[in-house]
């Protein structure tokens, strides 16, 4: 690991608003998040694949009322929203270093209110580790409330393709689809949605600067 990142990957882990599971032992917020880290009952809204949590931050700051959680593999990169959740003084954000393959380890049935997944790798040759496989939401379904919304925003053609037939297919209730998010925004959607919409994350702005098309969608699976 490089330096720099080796020094946020150090200094994240002394953040009270970061949390690093220990391997094999129980984890200790599970089924309660809302008593022991946000102390009040507001909805858990988690960025699954955060990267460097623009959303999470994001979100936090339009919404004082609900608690986002960002969840990546890599410290350093969430070392960057949750320095920034700090210094901004947003206690309703949080982060939490694990992989998404055990989520069901660290929150309860019922215990989520939405998920966002930002970006997401498009995983070409291993189907089955995309974010919208049967198997991945499979263990969303295990942590969210009854009517929880799914929302995916990518640039890639095939990771939405695909989620577009996993939702015809598994019949999950699509609530809005765009394959070109910006280019047809619908007109109705209050200001507060539109300005959560345009949240730019690290690799957005990357994949747009080549030319990418951003589609979003949003569902539910139970
Ligand atoms: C392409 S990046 C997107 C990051 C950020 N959402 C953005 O838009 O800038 C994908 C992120 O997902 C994380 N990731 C991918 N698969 C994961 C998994 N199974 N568990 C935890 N993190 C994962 C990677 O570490 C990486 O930070």
């Amino acid at each position: 690991m490089a330096k720099n990142k080796l020094k946020r990957f150090a200094a994240v882990k002394n953040f009270d608003n970061f949390y690093e599971p220990v391997i094999k032992e129980e984890f200790h917020l599970k089924g309660k998040w809302h008593a022991e880290h946000f102390h009040n009952d507001n909805p858990i809204i988690l960025e699954l694949g955060c990267g460097k949590g623009e959303y999470t931050v994001g979100l936090a700051k339009h919404f004082p009322n609900k608690n986002f959680i960002g969840v990546d593999i890599k410290g350093s990169r969430m070392f960057v929203g949750a320095e920034e959740a700090l210094e901004l003084g947003l206690s309703n954000a949080a982060f939490l270093r694990t992989r998404i393959d055990f989520i069901e380890d660290y929150f309860d049935a019922n215990e989520v209110e939405e998920i966002w997944l930002t970006f997401s790798d498009p995983q070409p040759k291993k189907p089955r580790k995309r974010l919208t496989s049967p198997l991945f939401i499979d263990r969303y379904r295990k942590i969210l409330k009854p009517g929880g919304v799914i929302h995916l925003k990518t640039d890639s053609d095939l990771l939405f393709e695909y989620t577009e037939e996993q939702i015809r297919e598994h019949k999950y209730n699509q609530l809005e689809l765009s394959w070109d998010l910006y280019g047809e925004l619908p007109a109705d959607l209050d200001s507060k949605t539109q300005d959560i919409l345009h949240i730019r994350t690290h690799y957005e702005k990357l994949f747009t600067e080549k030319g990418a098309t951003i589609k979003y969608c949003r569902f539910t699976v139970n």
